[in-house]
């Protein structure tokens, strides 16, 4: 991995390729200024906005953003449901945006099981914007490593009784294949908001050399000078993969 020139400006230097995001903290939002939890999750949806140019601007190629994990189907119905239109009117709005600014949209999660509105315009947009290639927006929608996993699993076990996989190959390059995420890169850094330091069952195999930022920041107060704030942490970072620090130095004459 290249290292960063330390005299540039941090959002310049070093800058991840794939940026994960636990965006937390809707809800405590809210409460605060005594409105209710959906309003929260309506600013989030702006801060989804900001965030998604910002990212674009720093030159990030990759952002994903963990927006409903398989757990949150056991929040109160009416918090789902809310969820789920704001994520409906959010796709339909957004896909004029997205052709004009070139975003691709992905997911990953098990989408079959999200609404048949939802489902459509996802399958609408992410057919829209499939052949844009300098920046992508992935989705994380009812997603869990978890439940990706099994899923993956599954899909092994069914290609080696099918023969198209060997059972002893064994290799993580083919098992990686097989996951929700077979053709993005790992992210180099995952983010959480809203002062939580768990990963709360995101990207947990994918994220396995990741760089770790928590920020205290509520999701709907997450802008871009608090992404800056996480790539300036980020940059600041040596990432090791398992060598020592002597091996992952960069030459001398870079530094001059
Ligand atoms: C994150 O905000 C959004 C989703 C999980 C959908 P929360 O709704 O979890 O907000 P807090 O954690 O209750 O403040
Ligand atoms: C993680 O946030 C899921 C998303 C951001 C979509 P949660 O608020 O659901 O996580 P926990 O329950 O605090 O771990
Ligand atoms: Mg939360």
């Amino acid at each position: 991995m290249p290292h960063s020139v330390r005299n540039e400006p941090a959002e310049k230097a070093n800058v991840p390729a794939h940026v994960a995001i636990i965006m937390d903290g809707n809800g405590r939002w809210a409460a605060q200024r005594g409105l209710p939890r959906l309003e929260g999750h309506r600013r989030g949806v702006e801060a989804v906005r900001t965030v998604t140019n910002a990212a674009r601007d720093l030159g990030i190629r990759i952002l994903t953003l963990y927006a409903f994990s398989v757990e949150n189907w056991n929040r109160p119905k009416a918090e789902v449901g809310g969820l789920m239109s704001l994520l409906e009117f959010y796709l339909k709005q957004e896909l004029k945006t997205f052709v004009k600014d070139r975003v691709r949209l992905r997911t990953i999660g098990r989408i079959d099981e999200l609404p048949a509105g939802v489902q459509k315009h996802l399958r609408h947009t992410i057919a829209e914007t499939a052949h844009f290639t300098d920046y992508t927006l992935v989705l994380a929608l009812n997603y869990g490593s978890r439940t990706e996993v099994v899923d993956a699993a599954r899909a092994y076990a069914a290609a080696v009784a099918a023969g198209r996989e060997k059972l002893n190959d064994g290799s993580w390059a083919t098992f990686n294949r097989y996951l929700a995420t077979a053709d993005l890169p790992d992210p180099d850094l995952i983010i959480r908001t809203s002062g939580e330091t768990r990963l709360s069952n995101f990207l947990l195999l994918q994220g396995a050399y990741a760089e770790l930022v928590f920020t205290p920041v509520l999701w709907p107060d997450f802008g871009k000078a608090e992404l800056v704030s996480a790539c300036a942490e980020y940059a600041r970072r040596e990432r090791r993969y398992g060598l020592t620090t002597d091996q992952v130095k960069p030459a001398p004459t870079t530094t001059a």
